[in-house]
């Protein structure tokens, strides 16, 4: 089909049901249907996704696309938060759940709806060279809802490797796209015995929020004045971490009452934050692991916090603790301790940037797993 036929919508309610349904193919993990739908609404409506932040789009064809269930395919996009150095804070989005139906695959469908949510996304303003939307070659451009185009970056985590995304570029162009940024493991394993830390405060579901607005403000005040390169980074406040955790529970309903989420150095002069928090991915194939979503603390604290989450680990049942993107600070101290550094080969943190300067320039800080989406 020609793709100036094609356009990108909002999709309605029944075109949202229709989406869920196709994702519970490749990402239902051991959940029945009916758990997934259900979780996926339940976590449509935490702080990370409501008020409008969570959006489903379909790429159907023009002429009836707001009835069309058999719409060719449709992703998920996250506003969120950012901060940009010499800008403060600003807005972009996390990309999710791109999925195309096996019949309508390999037909140039998920492609050609990617390079159009470029124009939904981006603040065009933000940019002196943001590419022309190529109306002789799509036709007219998709219309932006009210509240989209705010957008100075939008990320996502490829589970294709790093050509797809990378080639669904702003414009006709095939390299400017999603852009692999530091796809970085760090994993131990949890020893058998580790001694418990006295000086932790346990972080439990109701008390994490206010670290990691303590971290949005330091991650703002970081960025913000970094300089000469253009650094971004996704903030952690606003429920955009603990939607992951959140997400736990519907793996292991077990740990929702109780659970120690994260923990934090007694701070007795009150003048360093250092903390961890973490959640659980028990559907991923591979050893059973606790990921650390959000990790700031100097070398010297950094072994107390890691055997807080060796012991959270024991408790929960696993055998490995997992890390995006270690600090470099960090790193001498964490291979001391055993930690093994590689490059993931799935979630592949992925950036478009729609602000001044090159992709390829921009300086994602923070790239850690709290900003998965
Ligand atoms: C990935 C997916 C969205 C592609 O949809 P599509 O409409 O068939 O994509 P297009 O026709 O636009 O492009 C096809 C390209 O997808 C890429 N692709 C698809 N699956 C891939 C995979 N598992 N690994 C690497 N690349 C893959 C290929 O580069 C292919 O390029 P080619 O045509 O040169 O061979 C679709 O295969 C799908 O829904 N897969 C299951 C869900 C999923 O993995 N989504 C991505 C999560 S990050």
């Amino acid at each position: 089909m020609d793709v100036k036929n094609l356009s990108l919508f909002p999709a309605t309610e029944a075109q949202i049901k229709v989406h869920r349904e196709r994702t519970f193919e490749p990402w239902g993990r051991g959940l029945d249907l009916e758990s997934f739908c259900q979780r996926d609404i339940a976590l449509g409506h935490l702080p990370h996704a409501a008020h409008g932040r969570w959006q489903v789009w379909i790429l159907a064809p023009r002429e009836n696309a707001p009835t069309n269930l058999d719409f060719f395919c449709s992703c998920e996009t996250y506003e969120r938060e950012v901060v940009v150095s010499g800008k403060g804070t600003m807005l972009g989005y996390g990309v999710a759940s791109v999925i195309t139906p096996p019949r309508h695959r390999g037909k140039g469908y998920a492609r050609h709806m990617m390079r159009l949510l470029h124009y939904i996304l981006a603040d065009r303003r933000l940019s002196s060279t943001f590419p022309p939307f190529p109306l002789s070659e799509w036709g007219a451009p998709p219309a932006v809802p009210a509240g989209f185009g705010r957008g100075i970056a939008s990320a996502l985590y490829s589970d294709v490797g790093p050509t797809f995304y990378q080639q669904c570029g702003i414009g006709t162009s095939k390299d400017n796209g999603w852009i692999v940024k530091d796809p970085e493991v760090t994993i131990w394993q949890v020893p058998d015995d580790t001694p418990l830390p006295s000086n932790l405060e346990p972080l439990t579901e109701e008390t994490q929020e206010e670290v990691w607005e303590a971290d949005a403000k330091l991650i703002q005040d970081e960025v913000g004045g970094e300089t000469p390169t253009t650094t971004f980074a996704f903030l952690p406040n606003r429920g955009v971490a603990n939607f992951l955790q959140a997400r736990s529970f519907f793996y292991e309903p077990s740990t929702r009452e109780g659970g120690v989420w994260g923990c934090k150095m007694k701070d007795l002069d009150h003048t360093r934050l250092s903390f961890a928090t973490w959640c659980l991915d028990p559907g991923r194939e591979g050893p059973q692991t606790l990921l650390i979503t959000r990790l700031r603390c100097s070398p010297q604290s950094f072994p107390t916090i890691l055997n807080a989450a060796f012991n959270a680990a024991r408790t929960f049942g696993l055998v490995q603790v997992e890390i995006w993107n270690l600090d470099s600070s960090l790193r001498d101290v964490g291979k001391e301790l055993g930690g093994v550094t590689s490059m993931r080969d799935d979630h592949l943190s992925a950036l478009a940037w729609y602000g001044e300067g090159s992709v390829h320039d921009v300086r994602w800080r923070y790239n850690e797993k709290f900003c998965w989406c």
